[in-house]
This record gives C-alpha cells, structure tokens and sequence, in this order.
C-alpha cells in the first residue's frame, strides 16, 4: 500500500467510527445476504461479535503504516477463523460486505481512490490471515 492509501484508509475509518454500530449492522446485513452460507458459522446475537470487529479492525487501520507489528497477530487471528470454519473462499464476500458497508457509511466520501485503498487494505489483512 502506498502512503497515500494508508492516509486515505485512516481517515476515512474515522468518519466511519463515528457510526460504527450502524455500518456494523449494514455490513453483517449484506454478507448474509451475498453469502448466506456462512451464517450458520456465527453466533445468533452478533452484538459481541460486533465489538470485537470493529476494535480489531481499529486497530489494523491504526497499523497499516507498520503492518509488521501487527502480523503475528493478524497470523493468530487467521489460525482461530480456521477453526471457526471460515475457508478461504468465504474472504471474498466479507471483503464485498466491507466494501458496500462503507460505501453506504461514506456515501460521496466514498470515492474510487478510497474504494481501491481500502480493497488493498483488505487483501492485505486477508492475505496475512490465510498466511499469503
Ligand atoms: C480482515 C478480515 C477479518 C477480520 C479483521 C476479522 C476479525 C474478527 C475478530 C476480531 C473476531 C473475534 C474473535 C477472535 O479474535 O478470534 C472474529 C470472529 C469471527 N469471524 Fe472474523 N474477521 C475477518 C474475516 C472473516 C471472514 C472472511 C469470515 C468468514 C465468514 C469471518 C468469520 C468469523 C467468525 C465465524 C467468527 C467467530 C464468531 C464466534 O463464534 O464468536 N471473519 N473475526
């Protein structure tokens, strides 16, 4: 990621937190629409899970610039989303998810810069989760 794309990614999950249980909601509503296969794989009440989302992707946004620190982490992260059942064929429409609910949280501020930003920042993520 460039510079400029990890700034574009900060400042735009900032004017996103400020609605975050909104945009959580939107985004846990679209992947179940997209990929309702993989609902069963999480708890029926999704207001911890929630919580645990956004905290942990705060603190990736917060990191992007230092990704290094992160990793093992991130690393851990995937290994437990491995025994929660996730594959990787499930990382595509929570990317997709993410992606739309942020469009709807950002609406104009949403642009192609920031849409291609965030894509990279989450392939990143993803990447590291799989071990890629
Ligand atoms: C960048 C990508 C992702 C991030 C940052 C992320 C973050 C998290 C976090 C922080 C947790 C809390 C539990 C823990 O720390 O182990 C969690 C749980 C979970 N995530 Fe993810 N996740 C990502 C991708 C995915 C994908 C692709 C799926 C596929 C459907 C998924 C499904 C789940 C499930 C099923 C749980 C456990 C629910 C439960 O039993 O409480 N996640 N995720």
């Amino acid at each position: 990621m460039t510079p400029q794309q990890i700034a574009l990614v900060q400042s735009t999950f900032k004017s996103v937190a400020s609605i975050a249980s909104k945009a959580a909601d939107l985004f846990y509503g679209q992947l179940f629409e997209i990929a309702p296969e993989v609902r069963p794989l999480f708890p029926a009440d999704l207001s911890g899970q929630k919580v645990k989302l956004i905290g942990m992707l705060a603190t990736a946004v917060h990191n992007l610039h230092q990704l290094d620190v992160i990793l093992p982490a991130v690393r851990d992260l995937g290994g437990r989303h491995r025994r929660y059942g996730v594959t990787p064929e499930h990382y595509a429409p929570v990317g997709a998810a993410l992606l739309w609910a942020l469009e709807q949280g950002l609406g104009p501020a949403f642009t192609s810069d920031v849409k291609v930003a965030w894509s990279e920042a989450y392939s990143t993520l993803a990447g590291a989760m799989q071990g890629v």
